[in-house]
């Protein structure tokens, strides 16, 4: 069985990510590729517990070292239970954020460093890199705005409390942005750059023209 087709989704929070995924899961399925989608931290039951711990503001004292050790535990539970299995079956899967995101928050944002990010990543995930990164970068106070907005708006309508990277200062995500240049700059054969503050559509549209072309070659290789 040939290995099937890894794509992840990239950006700061409120970049738009979560729409433009719905809409490319809705495009491979009326071709036929319905995807397993997967988000990260969470995805998996663990990993549901992970996510919990780490983004809810009641863990405000966690260290970065915990931060970033957890979210590699979350990504090896879902490799494990849900996205090696799926490559081993041909499967096309679409991953809401990956090891660029700990590079981007961790490594950036809480300045860790790349290097310590890409050392556990060879070590804990073996390597497995994505096919194809979408990275989404609206201007950076449009994402930002639209974040904060949208995380008071979860907690007051269903009580969910994810609110602890939100509510980190501007120079943080700074940061995080700066850091998803440079993976972009670093790796533009994976990483495919979508900026400025396009439509809906538009984004969805240079999001299917790069996937498809992904899957061509997946197609010719096989
Ligand atoms: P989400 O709202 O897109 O699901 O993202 C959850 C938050 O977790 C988001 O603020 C980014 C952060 N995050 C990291 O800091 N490091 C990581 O490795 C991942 C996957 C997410």
């Amino acid at each position: 069985m040939p290995r099937g087709v890894f794509i992840t989704l990239e950006g700061l929070d409120g970049s738009g990510k979560t729409t433009q995924i719905k809409r490319l899961a809705a495009w491979l399925t009326r071709r036929g590729q319905e995807p397993v989608l997967l988000r990260q931290p969470g995805g998996t039951p663990t990993g549901d517990r992970i996510r919990e711990i780490l983004l809810s503001s009641r863990s405000s004292a966690l260290a970065p070292m915990t931060e970033m050790a957890l979210m590699f535990a979350d990504r090896a539970q879902a490799i494990a239970e849900v996205l090696q299995p799926a490559l081993d079956a041909g499967r096309v899967v679409l991953c809401d954020r990956f090891t660029d995101s700990t590079e981007a928050y961790q490594g950036g944002g809480r300045q860790l460093g790349s290097a310590a990010v890409l050392d556990l990543h060879r070590l804990i995930c073996g390597g497995l890199q994505p096919d194809l990164t979408l990275l989404l970068l609206p201007s950076f106070e449009a994402s930002l705005a639209r974040a904060r907005h949208r995380n008071k708006r979860m907690e007051t309508e269903t009580g969910t409390d994810e609110g602890r990277f939100e509510s980190e200062k501007d120079a943080f995500f700074r940061r995080v942005w700066e850091k998803y240049r440079e993976i972009a700059a670093r790796e533009p054969a994976r990483v495919v750059l979508i900026e400025g503050d396009l439509t809906i559509d538009e984004v969805h549209e240079q999001i299917v023209e790069s996937v498809a072309e992904r899957l061509l070659t997946a197609a010719q290789k096989r």
